[in-house]
């Protein structure tokens, strides 16, 4: 049998391409969004029509393509963004291979209509499977990208897209994380004729915070740390969240490189590595961190989806990123830390504090919302329905007698990192007399001399315990189980603090085995007064 070999026609060879850049309906919504950041666009309209299996059309006001290069936008492998081999190792723009249009042109009836600023009225070009068609239209500056039928001529492909609504929220991902990288630029976005996303442009701190409030939620920027550092030509600027606040998924960890998105393994990687050991098994840090360097550094041409780059240094890159994140993190690389990171403002500064300077994060759970309103009163939901807590109320009324509705040993969690506490030699058999009952009260703690202590749990029903303060009092009163779970209750801190679940849990299992003080200290609140509360 003799084999010939053949050259591809354009159309093939286009729908062949088109595969790699184009996977589905928000393939193209990151290509055009790229396309109107190179163009210098500060407006960009997003319509979006049944997931965009229908229809896309994407409208900016950036610098428009001139009349007669028109049917070169849509020609495979043409590109005003490049224009010799050496460009290509120091990309300054988001494209460069000449390639979006034309896929996008060869599994879709597209239109590009334009008006650039030099040309009195704008043209139109239709694109149907290879065939073209120019004409005048009225528009004003800028570009309008009008797919429809998206992959109509692929039946293969069409098969293996989503729902309607999937695909519509892996277009809204791709917006959001485009949203977040180019702050400068309003964005609209409509899904069936509905407004769904509108983010005006953010020309200062606060209007970049809101958006990314927008964007992220509330959640992450509230108990992020900020960091900003330079070293060797890089830049990482962003925020990472905090140890306390722990995501089931890793949908959260945003990062850019040279305002790209990128998915990349090596920075995927760095961020583990600098989280490693602190977080519970099974849980993923958040982050959204921008970082630049010198575009002659990286290659982004390693991907048709450019998602990937290539560092010159992989290295120094990574090693940049886990030192800083580590630092922002304030955690000592030794197993054993001191004790000030868990304690957090005295006491009494916070007490002297007026209410409305906290900032108290609401936290989320299966069981509902948690809000520390004060020093004095905290609103949890048990099974729906609100409560008003008064941690007063509950010290005064936690005497002897409901104290025996515990069960001992107490539930205790355990600590990411043991903490250190150094005590008086003096205090030396003092501590050694209560060991045992911490122990019962769900405090581990063991002696590594006659002069350090290292404790490795603490009360789960004790979420804001103070252990600093807790442990320096404990020569000050009686080795005995009472009057040590007073000392607990004394012992806590209200300063602004983020509830995790599993401490939410923690206090209402205790408030559940001590029935007789929930009664107490608790009161159901009208939901009337609830909303006040959170909207207040
Ligand atoms: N919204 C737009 N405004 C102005 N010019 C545009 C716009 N979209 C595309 N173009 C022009 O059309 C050309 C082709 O666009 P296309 O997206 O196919 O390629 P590219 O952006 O150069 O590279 P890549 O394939 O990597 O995206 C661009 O180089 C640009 O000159
Ligand atoms: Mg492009």
């Amino acid at each position: 049998m003799v084999v010939r070999i053949y050259s591809l026609s354009p159309h093939v060879a286009n729908q062949i391409a088109a595969g790699e850049v184009i996977e589905r309906p928000a393939s193209v919504v990151k290509e055009l969004l790229e396309n109107a950041l190179d163009a210098g666009a500060d407006t960009i309209h997003v319509d979006i029509g049944f997931g965009g299996l229908n229809h896309i059309k994407i409208s900016d006001n950036g610098i428009g393509i001139l009349a007669d290069d028109l049917p070169l936008a849509i020609a495979p492998h043409a590109t005003s963004k490049i224009s010799q081999l050496h460009d290509l190792y120091a990309i300054r723009s988001m494209g460069f291979r000449g390639e979006a249009l034309a896929s996008i042109a060869s599994v879709s009836r597209l239109t590009v209509s334009s008006k650039p600023a030099s040309q009195a009225h704008g043209m139109m070009l239709r694109v149907t499977e290879g065939a073209t068609h120019l004409e005048p239209c009225a528009r004003s500056q800028g570009t309008t990208l009008d797919v429809r039928d998206l992959f109509f001529n692929v039946p293969v492909r069409k098969k293996f897209l989503k729902s309607q609504l999937s695909e519509y929220q892996a277009i809204e991902a791709v917006i959001k994380r485009f949203a977040l990288s180019t702050p400068n630029i309003t964005l609209t976005l409509n899904h069936n004729d509905k407004q769904t996303l509108s983010l005006p442009a953010a020309r200062c701190e606060q209007t970049t915070l809101l958006r990314i409030k927008k964007v992220l939620g509330r959640g992450f920027l509230d108990q992020a740390i900020h960091l900003d550092v330079e070293r060797a030509g890089m830049r990482l600027s962003g925020w990472v969240s905090g140890l306390k606040y722990q995501r089931s998924q890793n949908d959260k960890q945003w990062i850019y490189v040279n305002h790209r998105m990128v998915k990349d393994k090596l920075l995927n990687h760095a961020l583990k590595q600098s989280y490693e050991g602190m977080l519970h098994s099974g849980r993923h840090p958040a982050c959204l961190l921008y970082l630049t360097l010198p575009p002659q550094d990286i290659d982004v041409n390693v991907h048709p989806t450019k998602y990937e780059v290539r560092f010159q240094q992989p290295r120094l890159v990574h090693d940049f990123i886990t030192s800083h994140i580590k630092k922002a993190l304030s955690l000592p690389e030794a197993s054993d830390c001191v004790m000030s990171p868990l304690v957090s403002k005295s006491h009494s500064s916070a007490l002297s504090e007026p209410c409305q300077s906290y900032t108290y994060p609401v936290t989320s759970s299966k069981r509902g919302q948690w809000l520390v309103l004060n020093t004095q009163f905290v609103v949890i939901f048990v099974q729906n329905t609100p409560y008003l807590l008064d941690y007063d109320c509950l010290q005064h009324h936690l005497s002897a007698s409901t104290v025996k509705t515990l069960t001992y040993p107490m539930l205790s969690r355990p600590l990411l990192l043991p903490v250190s506490y150094l005590i008086d030699q003096s205090n030396y058999s003092k501590f050694e007399a209560v060991l045992p009952l911490l122990s019962d009260l769900g405090l581990q703690c063991e002696f590594v001399s006659e002069s350090r202590l290292r404790i490795r749990t603490l009360p789960q029903a004790f979420p804001l315990l103070d252990i600093q303060r807790f442990l320096d009092a404990i020569p000050t009163v009686q080795a005995s189980q009472p009057e040590l779970l007073k000392l607990l209750l004394a012992s806590q801190s209200f300063d602004a603090y983020q509830v995790t679940e599993e401490e939410q849990e923690g206090l209402i299992a205790f408030l559940n085995q001590a029935p007789d003080v929930f009664r107490l200290c608790c009161r159901v609140l009208s939901t009337l007064t609830c909303r006040g509360f959170f909207h207040g």
